[in-house]
């Protein structure tokens, strides 16, 4: 298939927080099948070991040659006092993106993104915005919209929930129409969006519930904490044999010459249109792109 060679899309199924004071989960991190690491210095790591935790980081990064990882840092909020040194050592150690906490207005990610180019001139580095306060989720809107502004939402419920009151639940009833709407602001303005982190490491059968709603809630993966979750997220959130036997089937159908000019077609008695073609091909991206990662393993 022609197409797959000039296809690529993002694939961010399963994202691993990883405690850079931890250097037995930072040794570890390179060698696990999570499609990205969310390096933290932010809420895992305690003040009095930030430095450390900084130090580890550069250490960690010195090591991996040919990352096959998607690396991101989360700094500490700009008012912490910690932000300054961290963004000194994301210029040192250049990961694909900065994951900024707490972010209630687009104004914060225009800080960082000059302060990280003051420190590291030569090539940007990727914004991230973790949205987890209430003003975060009001203003998700306007965070996503601007130009800008960051390349990917993460939600992030511990912290809503602790603002906010909301107990947690199996189902997140009281929390879907906030999930939904930062959803919608991240497809609104083309940016990619990540669902929280789910803290019971081991209920299987409460996580695989929560990647199921996830998914179709339209998140393009889940933030995880263990790596005992990353293969149910990487099964949930990436394309299952069944959808991709289904692109198959809609892009030779609309690749056959008869197709040409026609926007509906009959697939098996459902209406297959062109946009399920253009689906179909993401899909199938996707699928090649994680079927060769996995045989370069
Ligand atoms: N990344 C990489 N490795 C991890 C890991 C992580 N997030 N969490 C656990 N591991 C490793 C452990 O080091 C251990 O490795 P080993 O047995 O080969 O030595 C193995 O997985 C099993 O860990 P386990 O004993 O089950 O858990 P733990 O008690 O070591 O850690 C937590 C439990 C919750 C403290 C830990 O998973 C963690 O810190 N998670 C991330 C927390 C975080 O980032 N929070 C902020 C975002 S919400
Ligand atoms: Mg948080």
């Amino acid at each position: 298939m022609e197409f797959l060679k000039n296809h690529s899309v993002p694939i961010r199924r399963s994202l691993l927080s990883v405690p850079a004071d931890n250097r037995r989960a930072l040794e570890k991190a390179p060698g696990l099948d999570c499609d990205g690491v969310i390096y933290d210095l932010e809420d895992s790591v305690s003040p009095e070991k930030k430095a450390e935790a900084r130090d580890n980081l550069a250490n960690a990064f010195s090591g991996q040659d040919q990352p096959q990882q998607e690396r991101i840092v989360r700094i500490n909020p700009l008012e912490s006092g910690f932000a300054e040194d961290d963004l000194k050592l994301v210029a040192r150690i250049m990961p694909d993106a900065v994951a900024l906490p707490k972010v209630e207005h687009v104004s914060e990610i225009a800080v960082v993104a000059d302060m990280l180019a003051r420190f590291a001139p030569a090539r940007p580095v990727a914004l991230w915005a973790m949205i987890e306060t209430p003003k975060g989720v009001l203003n998700a809107a306007s965070i996503a919209a601007d130009d800008k502004g960051p390349r990917c939402l993460v939600v992030g419920l511990n912290d809503l929930r602790k603002a906010t009151g909301v107990l947690p639940q199996a189902g997140r009833a009281y929390l879907v129409p906030w999930l939904m709407q930062i959803m919608l602001a991240g497809r609104a303005h083309g940016v990619d969006v990540i669902d929280s982190v789910f803290n019971d490491f081991k209920d299987d059968t409460g996580f695989a519930a929560e990647c199921v709603q996830g998914r179709a809630m339209g998140f393009s993966g889940k933030m995880l904490i263990h790596p005992a979750q990353i293969e149910m997220a990487n099964r949930h959130f990436g394309p299952d044999p069944e959808s991709i036997k289904e692109a198959e089937a809609i892009v030779a159908l609309f690749e056959r010459p008869e197709a040409q000019g026609l926007n509906v077609i009959n697939l098996n008695g459902k209406m297959i249109e062109r946009l399920h073609f253009e689906e179909a091909k993401t899909l199938l991206a996707q699928a090649a792109m994680i079927f060769a990662r996995k045989k370069s393993q």
